[in-house]
């Protein structure tokens, strides 16, 4: 294919190098020349955040990024959660407090809340709620989705050495 250019960045802490034209989606290169089939894309106008992942330290929607423009980028996404076979605690919470139905929405609104406990460790409600309102959900209603994230930062809280 013309023009493709080689893309390089850090995904989940492996260093990956992707040729791609400058007009493929991030969601695209992920899913389909990474595997990374965990964002998944629920849209087309930039609402829904199933395409969530970490770029850098923000919270991006990948269906609105150009793969080209990640080149050096630091990248997390859902399938970099866990560590080792241990569920990261927000997994874990989502699990025991019945977030998820589908899990169609689950890993967007897994890597968005995990940036939330990064920079408010101890959100309110309604930071959580206001947080996570670029991601949307058909089937839970968000409150176990709240209580999912609360959960996540207490024990992240707990597990903190005093
Ligand atoms: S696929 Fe809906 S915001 Fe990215
Ligand atoms: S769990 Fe189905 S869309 Fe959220």
């Amino acid at each position: 294919m013309a023009n493709k250019q080689v893309v390089s960045f850090r995904l989940n802490g492996k260093d990956v190098d992707v040729a791609v034209e400058p007009r493929e989606l991030l969601v695209h290169t992920l899913r389909e020349r990474l595997l990374h089939t965990g964002p998944h894309i629920g849209c087309e106008t930039s609402h829904c955040g199933a395409c969530t992942v970490d770029v850098d330290g923000m919270s991006v929607k990948a269906c609105t990024m150009l793969t080209v423009q990640c080149d050096g980028a630091q990248m997390l996404t859902v399938e970099g959660l866990e560590q080792g076979g241990v569920l990261h605690a927000l997994q874990e919470a989502f699990h025991e407090q019945h977030g998820l139905q589908c899990g169609f929405c689950t890993p967007g609104m897994l890597t968005r809340a995990y940036r939330l406990l990064q920079e408010n460790p101890d959100p309110t409600e309604d930071e959580i709620r206001y947080w996570i309102s670029g991601n949307l959900c058909r089937c839970t209603g968000y409150q176990n989705i709240v209580k999912a994230v609360q959960a996540a930062a207490r024990k992240l809280a707990a597990a903190q050495p005093a």
